[in-house]
């Protein structure tokens, strides 16, 4: 069945965080939202079905998650990643953000280091700092239009203070799907200097072929007795406000600790709507993303086309996985606060600004090109004329 991407939903009044509080964020009204990681799609209907029949029944009282919804995980990671998930090495958490945070909390002491490699998802940075532990930043690499791990830089950074490394596969915002012999080279050194590996896999359903997502657990015994991975469907199916992900920890003595401080937290009970809506879409959802996959692409290829047509000066960099664009805005040689005074006050575009990923995300922006074609072509021709405006004075 083709699913309809081109229509438009009207979020406002919703209490939805990308169209409600734009204001709040920007300091602007009316701009037209292309940010936080939401996608503009309505949700699929076998997930909404599935809600809608568990509404039917009058009581939300407590629940838990059922083997059907861990099974449908499994077989999820089985069927689309190629990689076997036992049961016993996952956990529950209302989210990627308060799985990491925990896991900080478990592996780690105040004062110790935890690497990052900016420009990265900004929680990341808050994250670490408001545990009390220290950032080590080790920026990604931009070389010939496109980013890479600075192994070197990562050697030379780590001491007998450092702990862990977060890393996010895809990488957000630059787009980039490690590859396997990168991960390989990661694991290698985090091996060498006894490292434990986070890796946020929110957004490993989304990638685009040829390129692919390999799991940091299946990269070698190291990682998966050292890594706890963090994934979810609500990137996938656009389920944030459901609150539920998983996080794998095939090692036991590590799971253990983990769960010891789920418990403490009281953090790893069920939400009703949230369970029927994650097994509803892990069984259902394959025909339903391939055909995302499909549009969030072509949405890609118009905004490529339409810089180099109309505002060549920006640099587009080519995702391999999700739906957030890397805009690199340099060229221009614009201060980066002018830059986002022409995007906000002159085109009225909500994007992320590139300077919170990190200092080396200055001049870029994150554009989200989740959301209907007809949006994403407006939100351009609203960039480019107000770019045109400026170079009229
Ligand atoms: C890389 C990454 N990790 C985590 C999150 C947030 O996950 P959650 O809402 O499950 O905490 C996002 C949301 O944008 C993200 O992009």
């Amino acid at each position: 069945m083709p699913y309809n991407f081109d229509k438009i939903i009207d979020r406002k009044q919703t209490n939805c965080v990308k169209h409600d509080a734009v204001s709040r964020f920007f300091g602007a009204e009316n701009l037209l939202p292309l940010w936080v990681a939401d996608m503009d799609f309505e949700t699929p209907d076998f997930i909404q079905n599935a809600m809608q029949k568990r509404l039917d029944h009058p009581v939300n009282g407590y629940t838990y998650f059922s083997d059907e919804f861990y099974t449908s995980f499994i077989n999820w990671m089985e069927k689309r990643h190629q990689f076997a998930v036992e049961k016993s090495w996952l956990e529950v958490t209302p989210g990627v953000l308060t799985g990491l945070s925990l896991a900080i909390m478990a592996f780690t002491k105040p004062g110790e280091k935890i690497i990052i490699q900016p420009p990265v998802y900004h929680p990341f940075l808050q994250l670490v700092e408001s545990s009390d532990r220290v950032v080590l930043e080790n920026d990604l690499l931009f070389e010939d239009g496109g980013y890479k791990m600075d192994f070197d830089g990562l050697e030379a950074s780590i001491d007998s203070q450092t702990k862990m490394i977060i890393i996010s596969n895809p990488h957000n915002p630059v787009g980039r799907v490690w590859t396997k012999e990168e991960l390989t080279h990661l694991v290698e050194i985090c091996e060498k200097h006894q490292i434990i590996i986070l890796a946020d896999e929110i957004h490993s359903d989304i990638i685009f072929k040829p390129n692919t997502y390999t799991p940091i657990a299946s990269i070698s015994e190291y990682a998966k007795h050292n890594s706890l991975s963090f994934i979810a469907p609500s990137k996938t199916f656009n389920i944030a406000g459901l609150s539920t992900s998983f996080v794998i920890i095939p090692n036991e003595d590590k799971h253990k600790v983990f769960s010891a401080i789920t418990s403490r937290f009281h953090v790893s009970g069920a939400s009703v709507f949230g369970s029927v809506a994650c097994e509803a879409a892990y069984t259902h959802g394959e025909e339903w993303l391939e055909q995302l996959l499909v549009y969030l692409k072509s949405n890609i290829e118009i905004v490529k086309s339409y810089f180099s047509k109309h505002l060549p000066a920006v640099r587009v960099i080519e995702p391999e996985g999700t739906y957030l664009l890397w805009l690199d805005f340099s060229r221009l040689k614009l201060a980066d606060e002018k830059l986002h005074e022409i995007l906000i006050e002159d085109a009225k575009v909500a994007l992320n600004k590139g300077i919170s990923f990190g200092a080396n995300g200055e001049n870029f922006m994150r554009l989200n090109v989740g959301s209907p074609q007809s949006i994403i072509v407006e939100g351009l021709e609203r960039i480019v004329a107000a770019f045109k405006r400026q170079e009229d004075f």
